[in-house]
């Protein structure tokens, strides 16, 4: 890089320029601005270098022609590494073509840092890498959109509550007792003392909209799940709004609306940013009122039926197919990178072999497990809880998100109210979402009754005298309450279509995994 004084010239005109971000370039066409970011790619050849910069707010494409003006720093930007720091100067134009629909063409740059080789490259890498290199994985477009997207669900769920008139409560994290059940808890030593992180806010909100009629509360919690799926973190998001004076039905109308008001939010915000995650918009449009309710019994039902076993016979076929579709394409792409063509062609070939490879392990994986999930439907027994499979089935054959209601008493928490009419069931409510999703919310009508909670209690063999608190709503005024809790990072993943909840938070945990 040329010293600053031999770049007298651009130093003056960096003093008349404007700093700006890239989503503010409309703004600034046929201007000149800075912008201040980091190297996302560079392509160059003898006379002319693209820089794509990104800055936090998008992807700028900026163009450095070899002139005069730029003899200064020309080779040292066309050979600049990936994510390098930087600030480029430049005449802002549109350009349709351009990652992002604008242009800078450069007139200075000042290097900020020259980063060393950056360990994730535009070349597929294993998943377990990507996770170990997290803290840096999140600066590629995918994970940059996806967690936009988290901020914006966040950002409306907090809306969504506040102006409809609920009162945010902050739960503790330190429990001392169970919420959801003694086999998930994290204990930790509190002075001497066994407490456990919570794995939920809910008796505590129970408790505050006795206060205050409508709350929330929204945290974080834990649950020591010690197998790791797709579907399971041990650190996870949760909202979970809470209402006196209402029963189930009204707490399933409450779930409809403000899901439906956050697929909204997030369609209008992020609309190009779901096309670039490959998102079916059509799917997302298709979230409104009503949603599917089904009873536990029903949903029982549906897995014996023969629209399920089609389902499944039916992804047999398509998946066959597809791998074996999938092996001509490796087999044909494996040619190219051992054959005698340019070294670029060999190597991208070489990549995608690797994609594709990846792509029909998953495959057969979920071809070799079809057999299992159509015996696991096909024998369900009333009784027993959905399982992730059965989930699956039922959401999938439906387009819209689907509430089962009415499960069976004792697979269930201890909190949920026994129906009146049929004391073997309670008023709860799983809410599955679409397209083989499953469940995003948990929710229920809470026992009011002393007797009958107190029994419950007794029954499961939990610790009376750590939950006389909670009996106390049941002595002093209790009335029919119920909420339900949503998970954020499902409720991510949902709405951006990603397999896995480890991309839908920014440091996931799970069992074996909490570096970095
Ligand atoms: O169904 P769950 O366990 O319900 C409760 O915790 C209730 N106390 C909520 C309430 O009524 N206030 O959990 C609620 C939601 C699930 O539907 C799921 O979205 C998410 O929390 N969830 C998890 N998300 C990621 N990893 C896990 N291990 C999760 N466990 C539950
Ligand atoms: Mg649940």
């Amino acid at each position: 890089m040329a010293p600053l004084q031999a770049r007298g010239a651009a130093r003056k005109l960096q003093a008349m320029e404007t700093k700006t971000t890239i989503d503010r370039l409309s703004g600034f066409v046929g201007k000149t601005v800075t912008l201040s970011g980091w190297v996302y790619n560079t392509r160059a050849s003898g006379k002319i270098a693209f820089l794509i910069v990104r800055d936090g707010t998008g992807l700028c494409q900026c163009v450095v022609e070899k002139s005069d003006e730029t003899t200064g720093f020309f080779d040292e930007v066309r050979k600049l590494p990936q994510e390098s720091s930087l600030e480029v100067t430049g005449l802002v134009s549109v350009d349709e073509r351009a990652v992002g629909g604008y242009e800078v063409k450069v007139v200075d740059v000042r290097v900020v840092q020259t980063a060393q080789d950056f360990p994730i490259t535009p070349k597929p890498h294993g998943i377990d890498f990507l996770m170990g290199h997290r803290h840096l994985w999140f600066r590629s477009q995918r994970q940059w959109h996806i967690m936009r997207i988290r901020a914006t669900v966040i950002d409306e769920i907090r809306r969504y509550y506040n102006d409809n008139g609920y009162i945010l409560v902050d739960t503790p994290i330190f429990a001392p007792a169970a919420g959801e059940g003694a086999q998930t808890l994290f204990q930790v030593d509190y002075f001497g003392d066994p407490v456990y992180l919570a794995q939920t806010g809910q008796l505590y909100v129970e408790a505050a909209c006795m206060s205050h009629r409508k709350v929330y509360c929204f945290g974080p919690t834990f649950r020591a799940e010690k197998s790791k799926t797709r579907r399971h973190l041990t650190e996870f998001w949760m909202i979970e709004p809470e209402i006196a004076y209402a029963s189930l039905d009204d707490v399933l109308d409450v779930a409809e609306d403000f899901i439906c008001s956050v697929v909204q939010r997030v369609l209008r915000d992020h609309r190009d940013e779901l096309v670039d995650l490959g998102r079916d918009i059509d799917a997302l449009e298709a979230i409104k009122k009503p949603f599917y309710r089904m009873t536990y019994s029903e949903a029982a039902e549906l897995l014996h039926s023969s629209k399920a076993v089609e389902l499944l016979d039916n992804d047999l076929t398509q998946k066959t197919a597809e791998i074996s579709e999938l092996g001509k394409k490796i087999e044909e792409l494996e040619a190219v990178a051992k054959g005698g063509g340019k070294q670029w062609k060999k190597d991208k070939a070489a990549a995608e072999v690797i994609e594709a490879r990846e792509l029909r392990a998953e495959l057969e994986e979920q071809l070799r497990n079809i057999p299992t999930h159509k015996k696991l439907a096909a024998e369900f027994k009333w009784g027993a809880d959905l399982g992730g499979s059965d989930e699956t089935i039922i959401s999938r054959l439906h387009e819209r998100p689907v509430f089962v209601t009415h499960y069976p008493k004792y697979i269930k928490a201890f909190y949920m109210r026994e129906d009146r009419d049929d004391d073997r069931v309670v008023e709860n409510f799983d809410l599955l979402a679409p397209e083989g999703v499953g469940e995003i919310i948990g929710g229920s009508a809470r026992e009011e009754d002393y007797d009958r909670l107190l029994a419950r209690i007794q029954h499961d063999g939990l610790p009376q005298a750590d939950y006389e608190w909670y009996l106390d709503l049941r002595r002093y005024g209790s009335v029919p309450h119920g909420g339900f809790g949503l998970g954020i990072e499902r409720t991510v993943a949902w709405i951006c279509g990603i397999k896995h909840l480890r991309e839908a938070i920014a440091y996931p945990r799970m069992r074996g995994k909490f570096y970095p």
